[in-house]
């Protein structure tokens, strides 16, 4: 008879078996390439005490190419649910180690079982992803179990935050899992990330180029725009995720913006009134505006090194979670184009459907003209931007800080967009076009006629600047709430995110609108 001292020994034993996965050589093995393992990852990221491991004795039933006499300690994936600064959060945490952290059947079942729990629970999800891909022995089932995933992904989607975190190869149909995800941060150096890889490529196309060229964190930052950050390593990853969740709700049903602090706190900013430059072609530093009106000048930016033109990000504003999305005047002059109208466009949809408020800062010169945009599609693109602000319910302020032109003024979250809130400063130019522009048009008989048409041109431009391009013709006509003091800024979003809490914004019925892909 097996006593039940002996039984809890033999699950000891067992237990030690599967915690030690591949061991030394494999911890070794994955130091020496600069990579936490997999029990490291998710130890440096939960509250302490806190971790519930889910599943740790399934075993893959592959027979095929010996796979019987295979033992992978774990399937290859670690599960479990644990505290994040204290919110509950499921955590699914890929061991390169143990068979390279292929994905069988049994690894992906493993995963989904934690997608499952997250949707009934409603809690985010954390996938840490460093997999050779499909497990080769294990053929169809491993794809359908790919195709699980992509399934939960899409389930989970707009209910709980999916955050992926790429270290280590995630290659070809793999690849789609983060990319179904809301934010996905990749290590420099050690994580790869593409559809089909430098050999394939070299087969096919006859390009050369390696891995980190063709698929590395800062080519899916900056060229793709695939991810949304870059970690110089793995604790700095798990520093990202730790932020994120900082400033997520835990799922869809959660109003962050209701349960704000009753009292505002504000200091008045001259820092403020003192930022935009007196010539109206030089730039300032959006990101200090972004700084000042936060609550300890805490911004989280989201895709910083994708189409800098835009940014977005999370601060809070006296304790409420805020989208922000703001024309960047020191790149490319804040203007927008493709890249920056679909990251924008994915941006307010992520606040949209987690509730969060968005405030958007306007210093826009309008829509880059060009050959290569036209056939790229910038209206279609455009469109995406203007469809997702249209259709958010959530809270959205807009602060016209300089110029606001043409459609990117309409583009940029204006009045007549359903816009909760807009407020200009005094420096705002609101128009059609530029001063130089417009004066160029509409003046173009007189300059040409006059007997000095260069000093002509000089004055029209001027008197137009001085008359149109200012708040006060859109004011004249209510298409902006209020005219502001720069140093109140963080005073009226405050107030006004208090005086939205009971916004009701009730749309018609449909099963999903057709946001232009
Ligand atoms: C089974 C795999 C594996 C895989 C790696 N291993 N990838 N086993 N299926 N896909 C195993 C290796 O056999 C090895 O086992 C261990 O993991 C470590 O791999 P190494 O090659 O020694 O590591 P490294 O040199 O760092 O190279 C990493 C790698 C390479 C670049 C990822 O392993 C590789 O190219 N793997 C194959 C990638 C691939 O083609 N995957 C399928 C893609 S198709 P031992 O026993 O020696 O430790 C795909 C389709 C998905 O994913 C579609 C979804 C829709």
């Amino acid at each position: 008879m097996i006593t039940t001292r002996k039984k809890i020994e033999s699950f000891r034993k067992k237990r030690k078996k599967i915690f030690k996965g591949t061991g030394e050589t494999g911890i070794e093995k994955q130091h020496k390439k600069g990579k936490l393992t997999a029990r490291e990852r998710i130890a440096l990221l939960i509250d302490i005490n806190t971790w519930q491991e889910i599943n740790s004795f399934v075993k893959h039933r592959a027979t095929n190419f010996g796979m019987d006499k295979i033992d992978i300690p774990s399937e290859g994936v670690i599960t479990g649910v644990s505290r994040v600064r204290d919110k509950i959060v499921y955590i699914a945490s890929q061991d390169f180690t143990a068979r390279g952290g292929s994905v069988g059947e049994m690894h992906a079942e493993k995963i989904c079982a934690i997608m499952d729990m997250a949707l009934k629970t409603g809690d985010p999800i954390v996938l840490f992803n460093d997999s050779g891909g499909a497990r080769i022995q294990e053929g169809v089932d491993s794809l359908s179990g790919y195709g699980k995933i992509f399934y939960r992904n899409t389930l989970l989607s707009g209910v709980v935050p999916q955050i992926a975190v790429v270290c280590g190869p995630c290659a070809g149909g793999a690849a789609y899992s983060p990319a179904l995800m809301d934010f996905i941060i990749m290590v420099k150096n050690t994580s790869q990330m593409y559809i089909t890889g430098p050999q394939v490529i070299k087969e096919v196309t006859g390009e050369n180029i390696d891995g980190e060229n063709l698929g590395g964190a800062i080519i899916n930052a900056q060229i793709s725009g695939n991810i949304h950050f870059v970690a110089q390593n793995d604790q700095e990853a798990i520093e990202i995720v730790n932020k994120l969740l900082y400033f997520l709700p835990s799922n869809n049903t959660e109003d962050g913006y209701l349960n704000a602090n009753q009292d505002i706190i504000w200091n008045e900013d001259n820092f403020l009134n003192n930022i935009i430059p007196d010539n109206p072609k030089e730039s300032y530093n959006m990101h200090k505006i972004i700084q000042h009106i936060s609550d300890n000048g805490d911004f989280l930016e989201v895709k910083a090194l994708f189409a800098r033109n835009i940014i977005t990000g999370f601060s809070k504003i006296n304790g409420v979670t805020v989208g922000i999305v703001a024309n960047n005047p020191l790149f490319k002059a804040g203007v927008l184009d493709i890249d920056a109208s679909d990251k924008s466009a994915e941006f307010i949809r992520f606040c949209n459907v987690f509730n969060i408020p968005i405030i958007t800062f306007v210093d826009v010169p309008g829509f880059i003209p060009g050959v290569e945009q036209e056939y790229g599609g910038v209206i279609r693109h455009g469109a995406k931007m203007l469809f997702a602000y249209a259709s958010s319910t959530v809270p959205k302020i807009t602060i016209i800080t300089r110029k606001a032109y043409g459609g990117a003024y309409l583009a940029m979250s204006a009045k007549s967009m359903g816009t909760d809130r807009v407020a200009a400063w005094p420096t705002a130019e609101i128009a059609v076009m530029g001063a130089q522009g417009a004066a160029n048009i509409i003046f173009r008989k007189e300059i040409l006629t006059s007997e000095n048409p260069d000093e002509t041109k000089k004055q029209k431009i001027e008197e137009y600047q001085n008359e149109f391009s200012t708040p006060y013709i859109a004011a004249s006509r209510g298409l902006i709430d209020s005219i502001i003091e720069p140093k109140d800024t963080r005073k009226y979003i405050a107030l006004s995110l208090d005086i939205l809490k009971s916004k009701n914004d009730i749309r018609p019925p449909k099963k999903h609108g057709l946001i232009p892909m």
